[in-house]
């Protein structure tokens, strides 16, 4: 989603601006622009919808010391050159970029239309600046505080001025603001990848904070305006983008990474001798553990679908009851969080803003919220404060993979440290531990089988319609997969449920709508015979997905895709591995943008 850069020090700020804005591209977006302030003060100013290739030639004409800059997906207004920030004022003066929604900005522009303001943009996002403006008496951060005490909703914002040559000024409410403290200057950015590069520390703002930043200081304040002392952290090496090395598109570097980054989400985590998995950040006694009655689990596109393996893993291992919720829709639901309720809200980036509004909804009805995330630091780990960090290390490409298949490591890693501590022998548990530890061997092995799945693909790749059907806990691995085709390779596809495709669905089937069968051997195995014989007699090719050498598919369909014998637990993982590289070698045949999908992002940071 929407990303902001903005430097001030004694380097080219174009240069580290413009290189900043590229590090953020990963987050999807429609348009870019940028803003310096030149050796005179004046602001030099420019925007291009598109990508920030587009923008590139335009920005070689832009020198100064301070600047700040934007990639937009739009909300209000479409993705064009005008409606791009930064957003300046009438006079020129004040130039703003913002991340998040100004929901009152209808009624703040009325106003300022009335004193006689002029509107370039059908942003929300402009009303900032002419605000400003109109606040401005010489104190560009006493401004800056009178306009968001008019603001509702979310921002994150950066501001420079005129008047204030190498002076930022940023705010935060409900969307990220990173402080970067570098050699040769600070910067301030959306997402910490924008300044890993130049800044070894760094200072997140929390909510209602704002922070002045000049090349040798940085000063935070608080939403009144007083000083606060900021926490300083070192930028986890993590956080560091190594680049797409040999790989074509940083989705398929990330599927191959798997099985490292599974490693990395198991170091140090599982206990052979005690057969259970010690998970220090979710800071709870085994006393408190056992008292949990019920587990919620919430969050948004891939992460929930790894909450619906969850739910599996926690009610078959743990024996408590579990439910996952649609991060979105849990705070309207007024949800019923009952006595010893513990939730799980899952999120790679820690900062969608549905998941981050459930974890604050979790929290002020009284639940234990330990939070599973990807990113250090994050919004959602630090306002849960306990929880699991996966160790996946950055994911660019806006499809998930690796942080699923980490995501459903660590539920699994959750429902063992749980089972152990009520229902589950120590017998049971190292056999779930040797088989946890297996599973970067069994991702390897999933692909090695990657040319015989890009055949398979590229059949299937001028369809328009797939379906994939699974049961039990491959059933989420099902819609997973169908996540992944859409995203990627704008195919329709839609998961379900084996059983219930012909309460409806199965009328769709006919011989372009093939169906992705989880046939592996797991319970419930001969019931999708069953639903792929369905299929066959709607003349809807099957692709199945079978475990090792399993030959009863092969009566049904050439197209098969076989993942290594594991257990139920580790088939969802083996599976949606195999159902990633079938998605991305579709899209590959289609010659799609894979990495930067047409409307995308990788961060949802607004509601
Ligand atoms: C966006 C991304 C998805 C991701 C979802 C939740 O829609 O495109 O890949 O699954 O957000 O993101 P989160 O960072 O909370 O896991």
């Amino acid at each position: 989603m929407c990303g902001i850069v903005g430097y001030t020090g004694d380097a080219d700020a174009t240069r580290i601006l413009v290189d900043g804005l590229l590090r953020l591209e990963y987050r999807g977006y429609d348009s870019a622009g940028i803003c310096v302030a030149g050796a005179d003060g004046g602001l030099q100013t420019v925007k291009s919808a598109g990508k920030v290739a587009r923008l590139l030639p335009l920005t070689t004409e832009v020198h100064g010391r301070c600047g700040i800059a934007h990639t937009r997906w739009a909300t209000h207004g479409a993705p064009s050159e005008v409606n791009a920030h930064p957003h300046l004022d009438g006079a020129g003066n004040i130039a703003v970029v913002h991340n998040g929604i100004i929901e009152n900005y209808r009624e703040l522009k009325a106003s300022l239309l009335r004193d006689g303001v002029e509107f370039r943009s059908e942003t929300d996002s402009e009303v900032i600046a002419h605000l400003i403006a109109r606040y401005y008496e010489g104190d560009l951060v006493r401004a800056v505080v009178r306009t968001i005490g008019r603001l509702r909703g979310a921002y994150g914002i950066a501001v420079i001025s005129r008047h204030h040559p190498g002076e930022i000024v940023c705010a935060r409410n409900g969307s990220p603001v990173v402080v970067g403290l570098g050699k040769r200057g600070n910067m301030v950015a959306s997402d910490v990848t924008a300044l890993a590069a130049y800044a070894g520390e760094v200072i997140y703002l929390r909510d209602g904070e704002i922070a002045d930043i000049t090349p040798d200081k940085v000063e935070v304040r608080n939403s009144v305006n007083i000083p606060v002392v900021p926490d300083v952290t070192e930028i986890p090496a993590e956080t560091v983008n190594s680049g797409k090395g040999e790989y074509a598109h940083y989705m398929l570097k990330e599927i191959f990474e798997q099985p490292d980054a599974a490693a990395n989400t198991l170091r140090g985590r599982l206990d052979r001798e005690l057969g259970t998995a010690l998970l220090s950040g979710l800071n709870m006694t085994p006393a408190a553990m056992a008292q949990v009655r019920q587990v919620v689990i919430a969050g948004c596109g891939s992460s929930m679908h790894a909450g619906m393996v969850g739910e599996y893993y926690f009610e078959d291992i743990a024996g408590i009851p579990t439910s996952v919720e649609q991060a979105a829709e849990f705070r309207y639901r007024n949800p019923i969080i009952a006595p010893n309720t513990l939730v799980i809200p899952i999120s790679q980036s820690g900062e969608t803003a549905d998941t981050l509004a459930a974890v604050r909804e979790a929290v002020n009805k009284g639940a234990t919220v330990a939070a599973i995330s990807n990113v250090v630091g994050s919004t959602i780990a630090r306002e849960c404060g306990r929880g699991v960090y996966l160790h996946a290390g950055p994911e660019i490409s806006v499809a998930s993979t690796k942080a699923f298949i980490c995501q459903v490591i660590t539920l699994l890693m959750l429902a063992l440290a749980f089972g152990r501590n009520r229902r589950m022998n120590r017998e049971q548990g190292a056999e779930l531990v040797r088989e946890l530890e297996s599973v970067p061997e069994l991702i390897r092995a999933v692909l090695d089988q990657a040319e015989v799945i890009r055949r398979i693909a590229e059949k299937f790749a001028a369809g328009e319609h797939a379906f994939y059907i699974g049961r039990g806990p491959l059933y989420p691995a099902a819609l997973e997969g169908a996540l992944k085709l859409k995203e990627i390779s704008y195919v329709h596809a839609e998961g379900y449920h084996a059983a219930e495709l012909k309460h409806g669905p199965i009328a769709l089937l006919g011989e372009n709508v093939p169906v992705v069968a989880l046939a592996n051997d797991i319970p419930g195995r001969e019931k999708m015979f069953s639903n792929i014989e369905e299929c066959l007699a709607r003349h809807a090719p099957v692709i199945a997905v079978v475990t090792g050498d399993d030959r009863t598919a092969e009566r049904y369909t050439e197209d098969i895709i076989r993942v290594p014998p594991c257990s139920r637990f580790i088939a969802p993982v083996v599976t949606v591995a195999a159902l990633q590289l079938f998605a991305y070698y579709l899209a590959s045949a289609r010659n799609c943008p894979i990495d930067q999908p047409r409307n995308l992002a990788k961060s949802v940071t607004v509601e």
